[in-house]
C-alpha cells in the first residue's frame, strides 16, 4: 500500500495534509509514504523533517500511489499523475464544481470530500470544518487586532486609562466561539448573536454577552443536524434593526455566519458599517461564501471613512503549522477505517463516513447530492 502525500499547487494554500507525527502512524498501519518535495514547508516542516520519519521524498511521489492525501481538490492538470483507482482525501469544495468532480471521475480516482464528513460522535476526530474553523475562529481577532489602533484591554497606567475594546461575534458557531474565547483572553468586552437558541448558553459560558431576536421563529431556528436555517423576512429585518443599534457602539465585528448549502446570509450594510466609528474593524469570515458584510472583498482589507473590513481567505491556513497538524490528523483518523486487520486497503462501501463523503467511484460521480444533472 503506498501513500502520497501532495504538495499544493494553489500557491494560496500553505496547509499540508501530512505531518512527520502522522507519517509516522501511516506507516505503522503497513504503508509506505511519498511526499512531494517541499510539501509542508509552509507549515514549518521541512523534507528532512518527513525523511527522518521514514517517509520517501521524491518529485514522482505521486506516482502508483494507492492513496493521495491532500488539503485541496486536485485539478483537472494535477490528475494525469494519479493513478486510475487511486483513493483520494481532501477538502473537495463540491458544490458548484461539476466540471472538477466529473475531471475527477474520468481520471478514475476515488475522492472522498472531509467537508462532508457527518458530525456524529464516531466523527468528531475527522472532523475538518470544525478543526480549521477553530483555528480561523481564533486567527480572526489576532487580524482584527492587528488592524486596530487601539488595545484590547482596559489599561489603567500613570499616563492615563485606556477603556477596553468592544467585540462584536456575529455567528457562534465552531469559529464564533473560539472568537468569543480568544476576544475574552485578551481582555476584551465581548457580546455576540446567532440565530440559533442554543448557543445563548454557551455565550454565556464563556463570559459573553448574548444578543439576539428571541421570537418564535429563533426558537425554531435550528436544524436536526444543528445547523442554522436560513430566517424570514421578517426575522432578517428585525434581526438588522437590533443590530444597527448594537453597531455603532462597537470597535471590532467579527462575522461567521453560515448557512449549508447557502450563501451567507448578509448581516452588516453599507449603512450600518457608515455608522461605524473611525478606526473600527470588522472581519468577515464568510468572504468567501459571499460575505456577511457588505463591501467585504475577498483577499483584500477595504477601508471606507476610516473603518477597515478585512476579507481574508483561507483563514485557517493563516495559521498554517496549527491548521496542517490538526487537518493532518483529521485525514490520518479517518483513513484508519479503511485498512483491515492485515493492513490491507479495505475501504468498507457500507459505513455511512465512506457513503456521506465518497464523491467519486469507477470513472462515474456517486454523491447522491452531485448527479450530473440530465439534459
Ligand atoms: P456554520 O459554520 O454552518 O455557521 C456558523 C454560525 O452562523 C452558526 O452558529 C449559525 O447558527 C450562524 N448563523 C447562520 N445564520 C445566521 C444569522 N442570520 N445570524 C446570526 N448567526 C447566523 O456552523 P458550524 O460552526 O459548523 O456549527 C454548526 C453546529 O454544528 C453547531 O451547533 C455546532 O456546535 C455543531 N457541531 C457539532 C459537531 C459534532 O457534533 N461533531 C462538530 C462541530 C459542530
Amino acid at each position: 500500500m503506498k501513500i502520497a502525500v501532495a504538495k499544493e499547487q494553489d500557491p494560496a494554500e500553505p496547509r499540508v495534509a501530512a505531518t512527520p507525527d502522522t507519517v509516522k502512524k501511516l506507516k505503522a498501519l503497513g504503508a509506505e509514504v511519498a511526499i512531494e518535495p517541499g510539501a509542508g514547508l509552509k507549515s514549518g516542516l521541512p523534507d528532512a523533517d518527513y525523511a527522518a520519519v521514514g517517509a520517501t521524498v521524491a518529485a514522482d511521489a505521486l506516482s502508483g500511489a494507492d492513496v493521495v492525501l491532500k488539503v485541496k481538490r486536485p485539478e483537472a492538470a494535477e490528475l494525469s499523475a494519479y493513478k486510475r483507482g487511486a483513493l483520494v482525501l481532501a477538502i473537495m469544495d463540491p458544490y458548484g464544481n461539476d466540471a472538477a468532480l466529473k475531471a475527477m471521475a474520468d481520471a478514475g480516482v476515488t475522492a472522498f470530500a472531509m467537508e462532508l464528513m457527518p458530525r456524529i460522535t464516531r466523527a468528531q476526530v475527522m472532523d475538518v470544518l470544525s478543526s480549521q474553523a477553530n483555528l480561523a475562529g481564533y486567527r480572526a481577532v489576532i487580524d482584527g487586532a492587528e488592524q486596530f489602533g487601539r488595545v484590547f484591554p482596559m489599561m489603567m497606567t500613570a499616563a492615563g486609562t485606556v477603556p477596553a475594546a468592544k467585540v462584536f461575534i456575529m455567528g457562534v458557531g465552531v469559529a464564533g466561539l473560539q472568537a468569543i474565547a480568544t476576544a475574552r483572553r485578551l481582555g476584551a468586552i465581548v457580546t455576540a448573536t446567532d440565530v440559533r437558541p442554543a448557543t445563548k448558553e454557551q455565550v454565556e459560558s464563556l463570559g459573553a454577552k448574548f444578543l439576539a431576536v428571541e421570537d418564535e421563529e429563533f426558537k425554531n431556528a435550528q436544524t436536526a443536524g444543528g445547523y442554522a436555517k436560513e430566517m424570514s423576512k421578517e426575522y432578517q429585518a428585525k434581526q438588522a434593526a437590533l443590530t444597527a443599534e448594537h453597531i455603532k457602539k462597537q470597535d471590532i465585528v467579527i462575522t461567521t455566519a453560515l448557512i449549508p448549502g447557502r450563501p451567507a446570509p448578509r448581516l452588516v450594510t453599507a449603512e450600518m458599517v457608515k455608522s461605524m466609528k473611525p478606526g473600527s474593524v470588522l472581519v468577515d469570515l464568510a468572504v468567501e461564501r459571499g460575505g456577511n458584510v457588505e463591501g467585504a472583498l475577498p483577499g483584500q482589507v477595504v477601508e471606507t471613512n476610516g473603518v477597515r473590513i478585512v476579507g481574508y481567505t483561507n483563514v485557517a491556513g493563516r495559521v498554517a503549522a496549527s491548521a496542517s497538524s490538526l487537518y493532518a490528523r483529521n485525514l490520518l483518523s479517518f483513513f484508519e477505517t479503511m485498512v483491515n486487520k492485515e493492513k490491507a486497503l479495505a475501504v468498507n462501501w457500507d459505513d455511512e463516513l465512506v457513503k456521506a463523503t465518497a464523491l467519486t467511484r469507477d470513472g462515474a460521480v456517486i454523491h447522491p447530492n452531485f448527479q450530473p444533472k440530465s439534459a
